[in-house]
């Protein structure tokens, strides 16, 4: 038995920053991960393979399409999809590989297997080969992230009806991509492969892409890639798919019923949510539950067992890798008997579509049902001349402030490189900042992040650009 202070369940985001943090505050740390390599969903099958392809496709199709052209650079482009595969691949492999190095150089052990809690502090870990070794620790982090949610009736087989993880890997462009679900990975990946050359529809059960996401803002990421050329089909739902050798054929109607129709596809994508991930994790021996959604509940990631913590996909709150390593790093510094605090009211989210979306703070739609007073202040990049000059002038920064004391309670992002700009607002808004305290901040020109500043002034109507 090998012992432990803190034993760490899953090497994801969570699981991989908390181990580190742990081997720095001197911990004898262990981190028990499955997979073949570190890194989790995100490094080997999430946002980064993801951010790879939409990297990659999106240079292609400016070089294919009249983006090259109209700056006077002419090229015959030809898709290599297979290098596009490769490289995409070789990168997941230098980040996975990373992670090993800083384990070692955190002192943390990868114990390499699938964890199982036998009871309070104690994990029994089985290896590919069927192997065991046990483990007691003094605390046990349980970080085993999510799965795709499945659809009644559309059975994923990664061969035609694909998850994002089959998604990612396809060895052909498909002639027809159906993606069931509007939200993040759907428009991420159905991106992707249109811009590639897929005619691709994407069928959403709600009236509605993106919900959670500023209504606005969703309307016009929207219309943007309708324009670019995806077809959407709202109030629809899937009830159910015959997969051949060749394609599937899909059965749809309108959410509130009515007819049926049939729809064919080459690929199907599924892409409905994600759930929490505890499979034959020994829960019970430790006196613990999920709710009926498979989350784990904590409070300050402390679950009701005794040293036993939780963060990341597997609890409550938005699924994102930000979140995760925020988690992590409160989680192993409580663990140390440190103060520390996770703001779950200023988590950034963002799309990273063409336009790319990106948000911090409460949407419109949540002040009003709060019935919060606040004052809107908006800036489009048509009027920002550094968007203007790269052609690249779609959408707007919006700005949310509280109508009596101007403190900014929301920022809505919708533009290009907008993912790169939305942390300006998080530091901003962790320190209390009004919108005049972002409107008197000088910001470099001739630069995107000077519509960051106007819609800030746009707040008292003294934008000067528009
Ligand atoms: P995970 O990353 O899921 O890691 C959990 C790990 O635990 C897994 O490696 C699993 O093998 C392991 N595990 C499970 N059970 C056991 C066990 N019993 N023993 C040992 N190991 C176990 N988020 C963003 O913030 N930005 C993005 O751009 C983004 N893009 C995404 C794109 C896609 C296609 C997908 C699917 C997700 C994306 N996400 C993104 C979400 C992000 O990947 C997750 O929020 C993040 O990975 C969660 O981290 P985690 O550590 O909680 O779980
Ligand atoms: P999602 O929750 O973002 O979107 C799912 C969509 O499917 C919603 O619009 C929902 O209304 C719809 N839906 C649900 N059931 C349906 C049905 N039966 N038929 C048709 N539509 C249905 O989930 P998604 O896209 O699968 O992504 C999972 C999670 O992964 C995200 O919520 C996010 O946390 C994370 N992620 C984050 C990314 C980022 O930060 N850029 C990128 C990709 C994933």
């Amino acid at each position: 038995m090998s012992n432990y202070d803190v034993v760490i369940l899953g090497g994801g985001p969570g699981g991989y920053n908390a181990a580190i943090r742990a081997g720095q505050l001197g911990l004898k740390a262990a981190c028990v991960e499955g997979r073949a390599t570190l890194g989790g969903t995100c490094l080997n099958v999430g946002c980064m393979p993801s951010k790879a392809l939409l990297h990659a496709s999106e240079l292609y199709e400016a070089a294919t399409g009249k983006e090259f052209a109209n700056l006077g650079i002419d090229v015959t482009p030809t898709l290599n999809l297979a290098r596009m595969m490769k490289q995409k691949d070789e990168s997941v492999a230098g980040l996975t590989k990373g992670i090993e190095f800083l384990f070692r150089k955190n002192k943390v052990d990868w114990i390499k297997g699938w964890g199982h809690i036998d009871g309070p502090g104690k994990v029994t870990v089985t290896h590919a080969d069927a192997s065991r070794t046990e483990l007691s620790a003094k605390d046990i982090v349980i970080a085993t992230g999510s799965e795709p949610t499945p659809l009644p009736g559309v059975t994923i087989d990664n061969q035609r009806i694909l998850d994002s993880t089959g998604a990612l890997s396809l060895s052909e462009v498909p002639g027809h991509l159906v993606v069931i679900g509007a939200g993040v990975i759907g428009l991420e990946l159905g991106s992707v492969w249109r811009r590639l050359g897929a005619q691709v529809t994407v069928i959403e059960y709600l009236d509605r892409i993106c919900p959670g996401v500023d209504g606005e803002a969703g309307k016009t990421l929207q219309r943007a890639l309708a324009k670019q050329g995806i077809a959407f089909k709202l109030s629809t739902k899937v009830t159910g798919a015959v997969p051949s050798a060749s394609g599937v054929q899909l059965q749809i109607e309108p959410a509130a019923g009515g007819e049926a129709q049939a729809l064919d596809a080459d690929y199907v994508l599924v892409a409905i949510g994600r759930r929490p991930y505890t499979q034959g994790l020994g829960l019970e021996n430790v006196g613990l539950a999920t709710d009926k959604r498979g989350m784990l509940a904590h409070q300050q990631h402390r679950t009701e067992a005794p040293g036993v913590w939780v963060i990341g996909d597997v609890t409550s709150g938005p699924m994102l890798a930000h979140k995760a390593e925020d988690e992590a790093m409160a989680c192993i510094e409580r663990i140390a008997g440190k103060a520390a605090e996770v703001n779950y009211e200023l988590i950034p989210s963002v799309i990273y579509t063409r336009p790319e979306l990106a948000s911090v703070g409460r949407t419109e739609e949540q002040l009003k049902a709060e019935g919060r007073a606040y004052k809107v202040g908006k800036f489009p990049f048509t009027a920002n001349s550094r968007a203007k000059i790269n052609h690249e002038t779609e959408g707007f920064a919006k700005v949310l402030a509280d109508e009596r004391t101007d403190e900014i309670l929301g920022v809505h992002l919708i533009g290009p490189s907008v993912s790169e700009m939305i942390g300006e607002y998080c530091v901003a808004m962790e320190f209390s900042a009004s919108a005049e305290d972002i409107a008197l901040t000088c910001h470099p020109h001739p630069t995107r992040s000077e519509a960051l500043r106007q819609a800030a002034m746009d707040v008292e109507g003294m934008a000067t650009q528009m």
